[in-house]
This record gives C-alpha cells, structure tokens and sequence, in this order.
C-alpha cells in the first residue's frame, strides 16, 4: 500500500473511532491488544495446568478502575466552600477553582473552562459541562450546541460579543472540567462544584439567569424534569431563573425548539419590565 494509502487509511481509522466517542487517550503508550490477548490466552493455560495457589483465587482478575475513595479527613465540599467564599472577584473564583484538587475529572480535562461572555451582562446563562470543543479551546458552549444557543440568543438581540450590558451575555457551566466521555457528571461532582458556581453568580450578579437543561435544573433548583420545569420562572440566590430545553436536545428535537421560542421571548420581556 502506498503511504500516502496507508495514512489516509488511519486517518479514517481514527476518525471513526473518535465519531464513536473514542477521543481520548487513557495510556501514555499504545497497547497492542493483539498482544495482549495472546498472552492472556498462554496465562489462562497455564493456570488451567497448574494447581490453584493455596490463598489466592487463582486467574487473573483485570483490576478494576478503583472508585475514588473518599479521603479520610477532608470534607471536598467544606473545602470547595471556603475557597469560594473567599474569592473576591472573578479572576480570584478561576484561581481559586483552578487551584482545587479534590475533583477528578480536573485529572482527565485539558483545560478549565470558566467563562464567557461579559459578567456585566444582564443575563447569566449555566450551562452542563463542558464537551470535547470546549475542552480543547477553553470556552463554553463552543460546539454546534453553543452555535445553536448563539443564534438563538441572537433572535433576541443578545449576543456574548456585545460590548454593553443590556445586549451582552455572561456564559458559565455547572462543572468546569468535562466529563470523560462526556457521561453525566455524578452527584459528589455537582455537590463539590456547587459553592463555585453560587459565588460565580453572587460576583456575576446578573439580572436573569437562564438554566440550560436537566443537569443545571438539578444543581441549582434541586429539581429535573425539564419538560415540566421549563418556561416557569424560578428563584435562584434571590434572582429569577428559567429553565430551558438545553440546545444540545434541541439539535435532536428540532420540534422543541418551539417552546425554546418562547421561553426567549419570556426572557425578553422580562429583561422590558
Ligand atoms: N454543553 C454545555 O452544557 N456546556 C458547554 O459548555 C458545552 C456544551
């Protein structure tokens, strides 16, 4: 096969791979499974041969990926607290998170994703978590989600570039590391981020914060059911909040983005009064 073949050919490879959602590497090295599965096929006969080692529960047990336990002594949450709490500005919260060790999904993320947006906008939005766009550029809703919630946020004359508060928009995340995989953040996760993301409102101090699906509904109402929650103006730190079908779901529901009209036009009007 030429070379030029034969690149084109992996290139493929890994195209489809990271289209299944394989898009990270989880060893420094390359493993050669076909290797691999070759000598655990020599292992498994010479254990069938040989006796069972008293004590031992003979054959080989794949190590789980332990869980991570909790560390004796540390309360993450109270931790994650007091670091909020003093933070007295913005960039003091993105030190502050930047320097928090007790949430794994910092070890596997490449980049922080804070913000976007003007924070003296009059209009928060709290998004999920980041995915893999904006993991690698270090912005929120960066993907063809966060187009989406552009355009849509442009047909009420918001935008994240605007240079005033009235027009501009200030974009954040319940979790600022993405989630391997992108699978739902866990409970301890939400529970650990919590304290950053009220301070981040509190420093914000916007007029209306719009809460972007199930996972924002969960952290700051304490609620899920976005179909029901969405539309219905709800309080958060003092402030009113609506819930909305995140764009993520709208690009798989275009038939929802009805509602998502007019929840906008909701917002809209509120931003009048
Ligand atoms: N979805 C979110 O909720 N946040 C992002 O930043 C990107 C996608």
């Amino acid at each position: 096969m030429a070379d030029r073949d034969l690149h084109a050919e992996i290139l493929a490879a890994l195209e489809f791979q990271a289209a299944l959602g394989a898009d990270e590497a989880i060893l420094d090295a390359p493993a050669d499974r076909y290797a691999l599965a070759a000598a655990g096929a020599e292992q498994k006969k010479r254990e069938q041969a040989a006796p069972e080692p008293a004590g031992h529960g003979g054959g080989y047990a794949r190590p789980a990926v332990p869980a991570p336990a909790p560390q004796p002594g540390i309360d993450p949450i109270a931790e994650a607290r007091a670091l909020a709490r003093a933070a007295a500005s913005l960039d003091d919260l993105q030190a502050a998170l930047a320097g928090f060790e007790r949430c794994e999904l910092k070890m596997a993320a490449r980049s922080l994703v804070f913000s976007d947006g003007r924070p003296e906008a009059r209009v928060m939005i709290v998004g999920e978590a980041p995915g893999r766009d904006e993991d690698i550029r270090g912005r929120p809703f960066v993907g063809r989600a966060g187009q989406l919630l552009d355009r849509m946020f442009a047909a009420i004359g918001l935008s994240r570039d605007a240079p005033d508060a009235e027009t501009a928009l200030y974009i954040s995340n319940i979790l600022p590391w993405r989630p391997p995989q992108n699978r739902d953040p866990r409970p301890e996760e939400i529970a650990m981020m919590r304290p950053f993301v009220e301070r981040h409102i509190e420093l914000a101090a916007p007029d209306v914060l719009v809460l972007m699906g199930n996972i924002s509904c969960q952290a700051m109402l304490g609620r899920r059911g976005i179909t029901r929650l969405r539309g219905h103006w709800a309080e958060v730190q003092g402030r009113p909040a609506i819930p909305m079908f995140h764009p993520a779901y709208l690009l798989r529901n275009p038939v929802a983005k009805r509602e998502a009209w007019a929840d906008l036009l909701d917002i809209r009007k509120r931003l009048r009064r």
